[in-house]
């Protein structure tokens, strides 16, 4: 029987080293979570944040660089002065050179700087390339800093196609335990991504109705506007399918579509997501091109500003890298056969918007006959970002004499507005279940390999075509054959304000 859930417990004592220490992942994301949470009190008293990076700064250099990303990163109200150089103050410094012996002596013995370095837990987080995981792993091993306590966190992505993948976790796996790897999908971290397992199986009302029964589709969009910026040699070798598909949207898709666990545990809730991406209807080459689109974006105006094309963001013509993707896939089991779940993301599109929609079916008999007005199927949108929330479309009567004018109107939920408090962001609540040893928001290994299993088969097969992804202007909705994606099957995308 696995630990319940409340046996995590916050350590003692903890060395917290973030590999790629003067990276943009962790300035801009890991030291301002881990900042938050020292505000709130939570970090293990004897705590320190090992920084490790090919910089040339001393620790004095590096609590600069990450004061300055606190100023940019953190609210102005919660840049508190005695926390914040209670902060700094726990931060070091290693310039390493992953080829030079002697610096990971001098790593060993940072580590070991402490009255009790065997009490400490140590997490080694990886916010580097992932070809560099299996050789830092084989070194923490060589130089006898991992124990059973320590953990690794992998950053995405994991490999770029099955086989890569199974040579990380192999790699990874040969020094550590699978209980000791968190790969980490920040999504899972969102508070409304958490708290749609919350809405489905802590109430009563959605779970009868969440089958093909009632449910005529679902559509997962992650909208962003931003275009490859600095990032394009990563994007470039990437596209939007490895970027976001194979990992977040599989990963909502998932928790929209799992069974219930008995409880929310280590591995119950991993358990469940592998069998939805095991469930989804392979793609064979006739799939890909009947239910697949990939675009890419030109220039255009986003928010009103003019924005270059990719081709320009990347300084190159030559790519057939998506930057868009929208298909159609099933899960293939009691619950779900036969409902369409389409999928959609991209960059510079015309809004940044995450959501989650869950299209009822009509009802089965119109008992209004001669019903004036504008009705729509009842549909729940569960909003992940910008402003997270819920909303449940319904129909109503508009109030007035005479006969039944048909409306529809919806019941708004803003977690801002119904809790009052700072949503943490995905990192901070992440980032604490790797220092208590709590995996269960993170990806398992056959959870990796099972969504690398169901994309490849779209990757080979776009390598395979001549065909080009799709053009759309920047500010868009994407390119006009996403539309056609569902108006084929007489339905078309909620967008999100609708
Ligand atoms: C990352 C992708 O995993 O997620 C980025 O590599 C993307 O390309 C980002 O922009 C989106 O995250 P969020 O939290 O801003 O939706």
């Amino acid at each position: 029987m696995e630990p319940h859930p409340t046996s995590h417990v916050l350590p003692d004592s903890c060395d917290f080293t973030v590999f790629g220490g003067t990276g943009d992942l962790a300035l801009r994301k890991l030291l301002p979570a881990l900042y938050h949470r020292d505000l709130e009190g939570q970090l293990p008293a004897d705590y320190r944040i090992l920084g490790i990076s090919m910089s040339d700064l001393d620790d004095a250099g590096w609590r600069d660089a990450v004061l300055a990303a606190l100023t940019t990163f953190v609210a102005g109200e919660q840049l508190l002065t005695p926390v914040v150089d209670r902060f700094l103050a726990r931060l070091y410094h290693l310039r390493l050179d992953a080829q030079n012996p002697a610096d990971w002596d001098r790593f060993h013995a940072l580590l070991k700087e402490r009255a009790h370095p065997e009490n400490a837990v140590r997490v080694f987080y990886l916010a580097v390339a992932p070809r560099l995981f299996g050789s830092i792993c084989e070194r923490l091993d060589e130089i006898g800093v991992v124990d059973e306590r320590a953990r690794v966190v992998l950053e995405k992505p994991i490999g770029h196609d099955l086989a890569s993948a199974r040579e990380v976790n192999e790699a990874v796996g040969r020094v550590f335990d699978e209980s000791q790897i968190f790969r980490i999908d920040h999504y899972l971290g969102k508070e409304s991504v958490q708290n749609l397992l919350v809405t489905r199986f802590a109430n009563t009302f959605l779970e009868p109705l969440w089958n093909s029964r009632w449910v005529d589709h679902v559509e997962i969009t992650v909208s962003e506007t931003v275009g490859v910026g600095g990032r394009g040699e990563y994007y470039d070798n990437a596209g939007a399918l490895r970027d976001m598909v194979q990992n977040h949207l599989l990963q909502l898709l998932c928790l929209v579509a799992m069974e219930p666990p008995t409880y929310v545990g280590r591995e119950t809730v991993r358990d469940e997501k592998v069998k939805v991406l095991q469930a989804l209807k392979p793609m064979d080459a006739t799939a890909v091109d009947h239910d697949t689109v990939r675009g890419r974006y030109d220039a255009g105006l986003v928010d009103g500003v003019a924005v270059p094309s990719y081709a320009d963001d990347l300084g190159y013509s030559g790519s057939r890298t998506e930057t868009f993707v929208a298909l159609k896939t099933e899960v293939q089991n009691w619950r779900w056969a036969g409902v369409p779940f389409y999928l959609r993301t991209g960059k510079r599109m015309d809004r940044r918007a995450s959501e989650i929609v869950v299209v009822f079916k009509e009802p089965p008999h119109s008992m209004f006959p001669g019903a004036e007005g504008v009705t729509a199927p009842n549909r729940l949108h569960i909003l992940v970002q910008p402003d997270e929330g819920m909303r449940l479309h319904l129909t109503a009567k508009e109030p007035g004499p005479g006969g039944y004018r048909l409306r529809p109107v919806s019941l708004d939920l803003s977690y801002a507005a119904a809790f009052d408090a700072r949503l943490p962001d995905a990192y901070e609540r992440l980032l604490m279940d790797v220092i208590k040893g709590n995996p269960t928001l993170f990806m398992r290994r056959d959870e990796v390999e099972a969504a690398w299993s169901w994309t490849e088969p779209i990757l080979r097969r776009w390598a395979a075509t001549p065909e080009r992804p799709k053009r759309y202007p920047a500010g868009t909705t994407g390119p006009i054959a996403a539309a056609m994606l569902l108006e084929r099957d007489g339905r078309t995308w909620q967008e999100p304000d609708q």
